[in-house]
């Protein structure tokens, strides 16, 4: 199996790790490898360094590796109960903390703290101490950990009363909620967040903004950050990966799948197409997108025929019924605006749900603008990875609320999220930029997305908490 106690130099924790098991219909079990910032950052690294990712096993497939006792070198999967996990990430991760720190919540309705919320609680708290537990188990003397996100706010503290001699740090890849907006939360709970991650040696943010928020928060509410340092590393596109990646063989094909879904125009020329890849979920804000796209079609009927939204949404969280009615509302407002305006030989959204990470690239290649506009997103690494695969620039539209906005705000045409006519004028200057002008954006959005590689963010924090 994966590991030997007490060996691993350098440790990364997190809910999700970088391999999954399916179960095949002969019993036998099929690795598939995770993407990500994250598994890039630690390939720098990799298991032969002593290095060992500690993660939950989420999928039947995990379950069952973890049961024969299969698995990768460097990789630890956790077999949390069920109903430990299903209230730790559904309950508290993804529908509390989530939508504090993207400040979702739609009052009156939300948040109710009642008697279950505090179940769910004792259960993040035991899915939290048992990845503590597993780590310091793992850990050698003086060992780097990495812990990462909100599902994992209280492991630095729990490990800190168990091992001493650790190095911890710990990575939130969302933003960080205003203080009076964390102070929605429970006041205990509120505390144990923050005390929690103050067992961290240092933490790390993606932004100064997000940083500055959180040191708010425990100047309000404990005793401040004492010795815990906070700092700050912006994760970029992993540029030599992209490009080789979107010139493989299925994103070619893809490409000339796409080409005859966008189709020509009335002159045969080419349509614009407006590209959007994004989880579905509402801090991606995909519904204004939609009706900021309708606006355009609306207000400037010269477009009608002459351009494609190329929407992709990929499902996320679909236990949770709110994440499942957002879907469902992308689904029904595309249609929407398909039947008011679409003709015989033109779809205006071409919406698209299946994940499929190569036609992801094929669109990016193709993107005559990239649609970027959550209402608040840690970074946001779509928009980072368009201008680097552009085959002939891309005009970027960007809110001003995704962290990525401090390195791109320069060359994107930033919007307010929340305004969709804004954000409808935005898509007409971007689809009527000069090609020239868009190409020398597209060149500076690629150096300034590309200056911070997955492998030197990874390496930067590890730097930053041992001192080596
Ligand atoms: O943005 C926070 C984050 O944890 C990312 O690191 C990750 O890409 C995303 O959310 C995935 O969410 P989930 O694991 O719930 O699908």
């Amino acid at each position: 199996m994966a590991s030997t106690y007490g060996a691993a130099q350098v440790l990364v924790a997190s809910n999700r790790g970088p391999v999954s098991y399916e179960v095949e219909e002969d019993g036998s079990l099929r690795a598939k490898r995770g993407g990500g910032g994250l598994v890039s950052g630690l390939s720098a690294i990799g298991p032969d360094a002593g290095a060992l990712w500690v993660c939950s096993a989420l999928s039947d497939g995990d379950r069952e590796a973890v049961r024969r006792g299969v698995g990768e070198d460097g990789v630890r999967m956790l077999p949390i109960p069920a109903e430990v996990h299903a209230d730790a990430y559904n309950g508290v991760a993804n529908s509390v903390l989530w939508f504090v720190h993207h400040m979702l919540y739609q009052t009156p309705l939300e948040p109710v703290f009642d008697a279950g919320f505090r179940r769910q609680w004792e259960n993040y708290v035991r899915y939290n101490r048992a990845f503590a537990e597993a780590l310091a188990d793992e850990a050698a003397e003086g060992a780097a950990v990495l812990v990462q996100d909100y599902h994992l706010t209280l492991v630095p503290g729990l490990l800190r009363k168990l091992r001493p001699d650790l190095r911890i740090g710990h990575f939130s890849h969302t933003p960080w909620a205003p203080v009076d907006y964390f102070r929605l939360l429970p006041d205990q709970v509120a505390r144990e967040v923050l005390e929690g991650m103050l067992g961290a040696d240092r933490l790390g943010f993606l932004t100064r903004r997000w940083a500055d928020a959180f040191t708010a928060c425990c100047t309000e509410l404990t005793d401040g950050l004492g010795d815990t340092e906070v700092g700050v590393h912006g994760l970029g596109a992993d540029a030599e990966f992209l490009r080789a990646r979107s010139h493989e063989a299925d994103v070619e094909e893809r490409i000339t799948g796409l080409r005859a879904e966008i189709g020509t125009g009335p002159s045969g020329a080419a349509r614009k197409t407006i590209v959007r890849v994004d989880r579905t979920e509402l801090s991606k804000n995909i519904v204004r997108g939609l009706l900021a796209y309708r606006q355009l079609l609306d207000d400037r009927p010269e477009w009608r025929e002459r351009v494609v939204h190329v929407a992709f949404a990929y499902p996320s969280r679909q236990d949770l019924a709110v994440y499942r009615d957002y879907t469902a509302e992308v689904q029904r407002l595309a249609d929407e605006i398909n039947s008011q305006y679409g003709t015989p030989g033109w779809t205006p959204v071409v919406l698209h749900v299946k994940d499929d990470f190569a036609r992801s690239l094929a669109a990016y290649r193709l993107a005559d603008v990239a649609l970027v506009n959550p209402v608040r997103d840690g970074m946001n690494l779509v928009a980072k990875e368009v201008p680097v695969v552009s085959d002939e620039g891309c005009a970027l539209v960007l809110s001003r609320e995704a962290g990525a906005y401090e390195e791109l705000g320069e060359d994107a045409l930033v919007v307010n999220p929340y305004d969709v006519l804004e954000t409808a004028n935005a898509l007409h200057e971007a689809l009527t930029m000069a090609p020239d002008e868009r190409a020398e954006r597209t060149k500076r959005l690629s150096a300034a997305a590309t200056a911070l590689p997955p492998s030197q963010w990874f390496l930067d924090q590890l730097r930053a908490l041992t001192g080596a």
